[in-house]
C-alpha cells in the first residue's frame, strides 16, 4: 500500500541519518604484522594499536605467525601488500627478506612503518623501536656495575638471523670487552621458545661450567635461562633478560634474575599507528622514532 511505502522511505531515511550521526566508518585499513601472534610482548603491541584506532578513526588489522617465522611473516607481508591496505607496519627482521617487500610496498603507495626491528636499508618512511644496539649496550653497563671479579658469560638471543638480536649481542659486547676480567664465552639460539632457551642454558653450563653470568637478549630467553637454573638450584649465577613480561617482573622480585632491560611495546603499537595517520594528513614524521628503553633491577 502507499501507506507501506511512505513508511519504508521513512525508515530508510532514519537508518541513513543513524549511519551519518553515529557511525564513523574507519579513514583508513592499516596493517601490523607481528613476529608471533599470540606473544606476550606482540599482545601489549596489539593492544597500543588497537587503541589507537578510535584515537585515530583508523582499523588496524593485527596479524603475524603463530610461530615465529620470518618466511610466514614475508607472505603476509606479501598479502597486505596485493590487497592494497592503506599502510603496513611490519617487525622487519632482517634485511634480504624484508627490504624488498618494503621497496615493493613503497613503489606502490602503500606507506611502510618499520616497528621494534628497524631497516634502515630500505624505503620504509618511519621506525618506531628500540635502540636496539643502545638496549645491549645498557645491558653490559649494568653487568659490569653489577659483578666483580671474573667474569664468563654465556648469551641466548632468539635467532642469529634477526637485525634487533644481533644489535642488543653487539652492544652488549661493545661494552663488557672494555673490561679484560669479563669474558663472553658462548653464545646459542633459542628460537624464540621459553623451552629452547633452557636447553641451550643446560647446553652452555654443560660445556663451560665456569660460566658465572647469562644475558638473554628476547623475551622468553631470561625466562627459559632462569628455569633452567632453578631446575639446577644454581642461584650463584647472574641473569640479565630483556622484557618486563609478568614473569619475568615476578622472578626479579625473587632474586631469580637480576636485571631486566625493558622496552615499552605497548607505546610503540600505539605511536605506529599515529605515525601512519599523520603521514595521511600531511604531516612531518621523525624517519626515527625510540622508544624508551631503561634497566631495572629489584625495587
Ligand atoms: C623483541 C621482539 C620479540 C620478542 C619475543 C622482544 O624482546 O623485541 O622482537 O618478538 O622479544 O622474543
Amino acid at each position: 500500500s502507499i501507506l507501506y511505502f511512505i513508511e519504508s522511505i521513512e525508515y530508510e531515511r532514519q537508518i541513513k541519518d543513524l549511519s551519518n550521526d553515529q557511525v564513523s566508518l574507519p579513514e583508513h585499513h592499516f596493517v601490523l604484522i607481528s613476529e608471533e601472534i599470540e606473544h606476550e610482548y606482540w599482545k601489549f603491541v596489539e593492544r597500543g594499536a588497537k587503541d589507537a584506532e578510535s584515537h585515530f578513526g583508523v582499523y588496524v588489522e593485527y596479524i603475524g605467525p603463530h610461530k615465529s617465522n620470518p618466511a610466514e611473516q614475508v607472505k603476509l607481508f606479501d598479502m597486505a601488500i596485493a590487497k592494497k591496505v592503506d599502510g603496513i607496519i611490519v617487525q622487519a627482521l632482517n634485511d634480504e627478506m624484508f627490504t624488498p617487500l618494503i621497496d615493493r610496498a613503497i613503489d606502490k603507495g602503500i606507506p611502510v612503518i618499520t616497528i621494534d626491528t628497524d631497516e634502515p636499508n630500505s624505503s620504509r618512511i618511519a621506525y618506531i623501536g628500540t635502540d636496539n644496539y643502545r638496549s645491549g649496550q645498557l645491558a653490559g653497563q649494568a653487568l659490569i656495575e653489577d659483578l666483580d671479579g671474573e667474569v664468563y658469560i654465556g648469551i641466548i638471543s632468539n635467532s642469529f638471523e634477526s637485525t634487533h638480536q644481533q644489535q642488543r649481542v653487539q652492544g652488549f659486547i661493545d661494552v663488557v670487552e672494555e673490561v679484560p676480567d669479563i669474558k663472553v664465552v658462548a653464545m646459542e639460539e633459542s628460537n624464540n621458545s621459553r623451552i629452547g632457551a633452557a636447553e641451550k642454558a643446560d647446553k652452555i653450563l654443560r660445556e663451560y661450567p665456569e660460566i658465572t653470568a647469562f644475558y638473554g637478549t628476547s623475551a622468553l630467553d631470561g625466562l627459559g635461562i632462569a628455569s633452567s637454573l632453578m631446575a639446577m638450584e644454581r642461584d650463584d649465577i647472574y641473569i640479565i633478560a630483556f622484557d618486563t613480561l609478568e614473569e619475568t617482573l615476578y622472578l626479579l622480585k625473587q632474586g631469580k634474575i637480576n636485571a631486566i632491560v625493558s622496552q615499552e611495546p605497548y607505546e610503540m603499537g600505539f605511536r605506529s599507528v599515529g605515525v601512519l595517520h599523520d603521514i595521511f594528513h600531511g604531516k612531518e614524521v621523525n624517519e626515527v622514532n625510540h622508544t624508551n628503553t631503561r634497566v631495572i633491577r629489584r625495587p
